[in-house]
């Protein structure tokens, strides 16, 4: 496991990250400095987009009325690059923990930097270029390419089904296992399954804002095709992803903040335990209200 938390917890590689060498050790630091930003830029985008309002309210006037404001530009442009250049240096500790030929792992880890460069490029453009009066018209070269806004509305509801059906799935297996008396999935320890918790939630929200990316992208195209493409959110079919994403977003949040609490505090190693409970829990009660408003709101 190349992710540092939980190979140090009994390595006695030391607090804060004393111990890690060169680029890893900076990597290291700006997961848990970019994980407290993301506490506020993350946190009060979901907020925003979830608890005052539900995804599909957020229509092209929604967005054209917030970007009149240059400062909730550059809180969108902040959030795009610390979570973005986050979950790609994230993404990183898997393509070292899978890949194990040298050279396909210095290709794995180049292609998530090019990947990471040219969403980088596609937001900060969309974010930085946007033009209210010419998108309203529907004047651009693509305002007319509603295909584009279905191709990425189809493609939620192809990752919604492999994702109803992986979920009884896991669930099923679990039942089996544990009725044959073995562990519910390994025999790993909660802090075990807080770390595949916090790969799991954080490499699923990384593909939703790659999606993301994409679908604000069209506001530039034209109001009509961006309008499309955000009906999607309010179809009852995927309402259940969305609070999904609300729940994998509270859970990696709470469950960054207790990593970052084990690496520089004493007593976080020892109440490692209760901290996740903690963060399970509060992620279920976090979870809840967003779930009712959204529901509330769709039905
Ligand atoms: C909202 C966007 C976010 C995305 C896309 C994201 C994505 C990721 C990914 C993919 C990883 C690697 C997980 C692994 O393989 O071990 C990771 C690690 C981490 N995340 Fe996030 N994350 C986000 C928000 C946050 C927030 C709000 C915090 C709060 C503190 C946070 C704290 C952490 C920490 C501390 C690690 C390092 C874990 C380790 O070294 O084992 N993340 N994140």
């Amino acid at each position: 496991m190349a992710s540092v938390t939980s190979g140090r917890v009994g390595s006695g590689a030391g607090y804060g990250g004393a111990a890690i060498p060169g680029g890893d050790r900076l990597a290291w630091y700006f997961l848990r400095v970019s994980g407290v930003l993301l506490v506020v830029l993350a946190g009060g985008h979901l907020f925003i987009t979830h608890y005052l309002n539900v995804p599909a309210d957020t229509t092209f006037d929604f967005v054209a009325n917030r970007w009149a404001n240059p400062l909730w530009r550059t809180f969108d442009w902040l959030l795009l690059i610390t979570a973005l250049w986050h979950g790609i240096l994230g993404l990183r500790y898997s393509v070292t923990d899978y890949v194990r030929p040298a050279f396909w792992r210095v290709i794995g880890h180049s292609t998530i930097y090019v990947v990471g460069l040219i969403f980088t490029a596609m937001g900060t453009i969309t974010i930085f270029t946007f033009d209210e009066e010419v998108a309203r018209r529907n004047e651009g070269p693509l305002a007319g390419a509603f295909w584009i806004a279905d191709v990425l509305g189809w493609s939620l509801f192809a990752f919604a089904i492999v994702t109803y059906l992986a979920v009884p799935a896991l669930m099923l297996w679990v039942m089996r296992s544990l009725r044959a008396g073995g562990p519910p999935i390994y025999a790993g320890d909660p802090g075990q399954y807080a770390w595949v918790l916090h790969r799991a939630t954080g490499i699923g929200v990384l593909f939703f804002l790659l999606v993301h990316i994409i679908d604000i992208m069209l506001i530039g195209l034209g109001r009509d095709v961006y309008d499309e493409s955000v009906e999607f959110y309010g179809n009852l079919f995927l309402i259940p992803m969305e609070i999904a994403l609300v729940g994998a977003v509270v859970y990696h949040t709470l469950n960054g903040l207790r990593i970052i609490l084990i690496d520089f505090w004493e007593m976080g190693t020892r109440r490692e335990r209760q901290l996740f409970w903690g963060a399970l829990v509060g992620s279920v009660l976090l979870t809840i209200p967003s779930a009712i408003i959204i529901f509330a709101a769709e039905l």
